[in-house]
């Protein structure tokens, strides 16, 4: 199969590489040149484990192409998916500009190959998480430039669901596939080009394409959704003198409930659990329903990314000159380098407001804080050197290399041994047998021995 992917972002690149793997022939295009030509020397924009090597391996096959010219990219193919950001509108509301402006380059391109009598029938397939109703407008796109729906096109939906930093493993072993299609006829082509994925038995769950739209922004909200009630339930275990450990632990040995997404942190960021939860919230008060949860859920995590910011200004008092503070954690959550509404970042902004100097240190998201950040903050080649003369540490992002470091050598580096842990990462009573005073979420606070 020739397939066609147009945006090379996290997801795009992610499903382009993947199916290159189980043999198609893939394109991927970017408006961004720049991207594109680092792409084709080698080059890979974004960190994901193990995306490196099956790149590598489908570029050496000839299976995988990157292109920056919309003709040259679809000429060929049997199908495309669109792969294009949808960011928060100001009123929160997706903003689908780019997915539309896309499906009317391909209608036109489509419709000049067919009065040239160079086209043959394509599926256009969203992946991208936009309103319900979207996969019904690109269709009327199409058809405005005199194309024939089921005749020359079909328009598909197909919602992404996997996670950054396990994006390969997801994309390969996905736990359903949901596709959103009325064509029998595409319905069969994208049942052929995912069966190599759920070989182990997982579902390829077919409805109409606005059940398929609506499941997306149910799904990350649902999500966002126990993270922000297990958040508000350590907020008030420090308030009654619970541990949230405990309790998070006898939550979810129940089975209805089950143990993911039971972590209190700095509340969700990254590029698509607050946008669609603003999303969501958006379009069901365009239709005219009041949905509450999803407006409590956006407030609620709005706080708690102030919670560690809290901590350290009771300690410290509200002048936070002449502090340096060491940041571990720049990316919104561990194995990525995407930074997009990050918690760390929103926390570095306000401490930096406050007057203190923090030093960052972070694997793989060094490079994407620096587009953002600059020189507002410092830059350490390592964990252990953004502790030099540190007042106190903020552990942000939960990277492994984080959970397991050398305490004697961190208090020897530090002036004050001092840490806000926004991630739950120690043992409070083991980090204060090394002469730690450790700050934590929903947690007992441990005082230096
Ligand atoms: N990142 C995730 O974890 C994730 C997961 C599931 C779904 N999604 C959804 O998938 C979509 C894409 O997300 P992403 O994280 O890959 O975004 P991204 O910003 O990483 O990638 C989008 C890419 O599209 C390119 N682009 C922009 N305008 C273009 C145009 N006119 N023509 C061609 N290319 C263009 C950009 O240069 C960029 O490379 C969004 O709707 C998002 O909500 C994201």
């Amino acid at each position: 199969m020739r397939i066609t992917i147009i945006g090379t972002g996290y997801v795009g690149l992610i499903t382009g590489v993947c199916f290159a793997e189980m043999g198609n022939q893939v394109i991927c295009l970017d408006i961004d040149d720049d991207k594109v030509k680092k792409l084709n020397g080698g080059n890979i924009h974004i960190y994901e484990p193990g995306l490196n090597i099956i790149y590598s391996r489908n570029r050496k096959e000839g299976r995988l192409h990157f292109t920056s010219n919309l003709a040259d990219a679809i000429t060929k193919t049997d199908i495309v998916f669109l792969a294009l950001p949808t960011p928060s509108k100001e009123d929160g509301s997706a903003d689908i500009s780019t997915v539309l402006a896309v499906s009317s380059s391909l209608a036109k391109l489509f419709s000049e190959g067919k009065k040239n009598g160079d086209f043959k029938y394509k599926i256009v397939v969203n992946k991208s998480t936009v309103p319900v109703g979207t996969s019904a407008r690109i269709k009327e796109i199409l058809e405005e430039f005199g194309l024939v729906s089921g005749e020359d096109f079909d328009v598909a939906s197909n919602p992404e669901f996997l996670r950054e930093g396990h994006a390969v493993e997801d994309f390969m072993r996905p736990d359903r596939i949901v596709i959103g299609v009325s064509s029998p006829k595409a319905e069969k082509i994208l049942k052929e080009i995912y069966n190599p994925f759920v070989r182990s038995g997982n579902p390829i769950i077919v409805m109409d394409e606005k059940s398929a739209e609506m499941t997306k922004y149910a799904s990350n909200s649902y999500l966002a959704a126990r993270i922000t009630f297990i958040n508000e339930i350590a907020n008030l275990c420090e308030q009654i003198g619970a541990n949230v450990d405990h309790v998070r632990y006898g939550m979810g040995t129940d089975r209805r409930i089950g143990t993911k997404f039971l972590y209190p942190g700095m509340g969700f960021g990254g590029s698509c659990f607050p946008k669609d939860v603003r999303a969501l919230s958006s379009m069901a008060e365009q239709s005219g329903y009041d949905f509450q949860m999803l407006n409590s859920i956006l407030n609620v995590n709005r706080l708690q990314r102030t919670r560690i910011l809290k901590k350290m200004t009771n300690y410290f008092g509200e002048n936070l000159k002449d502090l340096r503070i060491a940041v571990w954690g720049l990316a919104f959550k561990a194995n990525t380098n995407d930074v997009r509404e990050s918690p760390s970042h929103y926390l570095i902004r306000e401490l930096v407001s406050k007057g203190a100097t923090i030093i960052a240190f972070d694997p793989e998201a060094l490079e994407t804080t620096k587009q953002e950040l600059g020189t507002l903050i410092e830059y350490a080649e390592d964990q252990y050197a953004a502790l030099e003369r540190a007042d106190a540490l903020v552990i942000a992002t939960e990277w492994n290399e984080f959970r397991r470091p050398d305490f004697k050598k961190m208090k020897k580096l530090m002036i004050n041994p001092l840490i806000f842990d926004g991630r739950n990462l120690y043992e409070p009573n083991i980090i204060s047998q090394y002469g730690f005073e450790y700050f934590s979420m929903g947690r007992p606070e441990m005082s230096r021995k």
